[in-house]
């Protein structure tokens, strides 16, 4: 199939995406629908042996304590195994990059629950909710000093790579949390999980996971833009230890 969007395109729109919260609430067409749905099938996966389906509802069809009023919901589920989180957080924020870089807002909705029916209805796991829609706010950043994020020095040691950490950085996260930390090694970055205390762990558990996956897509991203490879795998043992942090696996680069 014929790329719907180039990486690069998406790459750039890193530097200016932002979650969209306000929203005209006219339907997008059938075929915009059909596009989103196209991109999201040839997004690239962390482990294409896990399945996954999604489906964009109306708001009649999400429950949520804190509403985001939007036109169109799309509904994440995954078969759940391998690191299945990680996978839909790596897939779906290739989404909101390309919704963004289509001049559509978006936003993560870690609040939202599908209706009970829809839940019953599939044979995978419910992961997340994006919602999406027309912007009725302004769409992009002007700067990266208008995203609110750690500094680089919080979040890596080690002196290589700027690029792809700076691309790292910039990830939207639950909550702004930004649970991630990255040790610098000759041709490999070894990724970190925050470790939440007892009373965050229930809700921020599942959360952290999909953060972790979406600042693995902008490394990703950043990595074929600068010309590195990408390959993510486990070490059987703890490369390095990180006070707070439990480690998550290395990409090679
Ligand atoms: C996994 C995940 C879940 C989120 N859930 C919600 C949510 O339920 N409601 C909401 O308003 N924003 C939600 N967000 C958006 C974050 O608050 C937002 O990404 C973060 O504050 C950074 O801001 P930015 O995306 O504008 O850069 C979520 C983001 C992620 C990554």
């Amino acid at each position: 199939m014929e790329e719907l969007i180039s990486k690069e395109e998406l790459y750039q729109t890193i530097f200016k995406r932002k979650s969209i919260r306000k929203y005209h609430q006219d339907k997008l067409s059938g075929d915009q629908l059909q596009s989103i749905m196209d991109f999201l099938n040839e997004a690239k996966a962390l482990d294409s042996e896990i399945n996954f389906e999604a489906q964009i509802v109306d708001s009649d069809q999400v429950k949520s304590l804190i509403p985001i009023k939007a036109p169109h919901y799309l509904q994440f589920f995954s078969e759940e195994k391998g690191d299945y989180l990680l996978n839909a957080g790596f897939i779906l924020q290739q989404l909101d990059l390309y919704l963004a870089a289509n001049n559509l807002g978006s936003c993560w909705f870690g609040m939202a629950k599908p209706k009970k029916e829809i839940i019953a209805d599939s044979d995978l796991e419910y992961v997340i909710t994006l919602v999406f829609g027309r912007a009725a706010e302004d769409n992009h950043r002007d700067s990266i000093e208008d995203f609110e994020r750690k500094t680089l020095s919080e979040i890596k040691s080690g002196s290589d790579y700027y690029d792809l950490l700076e691309a790292a950085r910039l990830a939207p996260s639950a909550t702004n949390g930004q649970p991630w930390y990255f040790k610098v090694g000759a041709k490999q970055i070894h990724v970190f999980q925050h470790q939440p205390n007892f009373i965050k762990k229930f809700f921020y558990e599942k959360m952290n996971r999909i953060d972790m996956g979406i600042t693995l897509s902008h490394l990703w991203l950043a990595a074929e833009e600068h010309g590195y490879k990408f390959k993510f795998e486990k070490y059987s043992y703890d490369p390095a230890l990180v006070e707070g942090y439990n480690y998550l696996g290395t990409v090679k680069i």
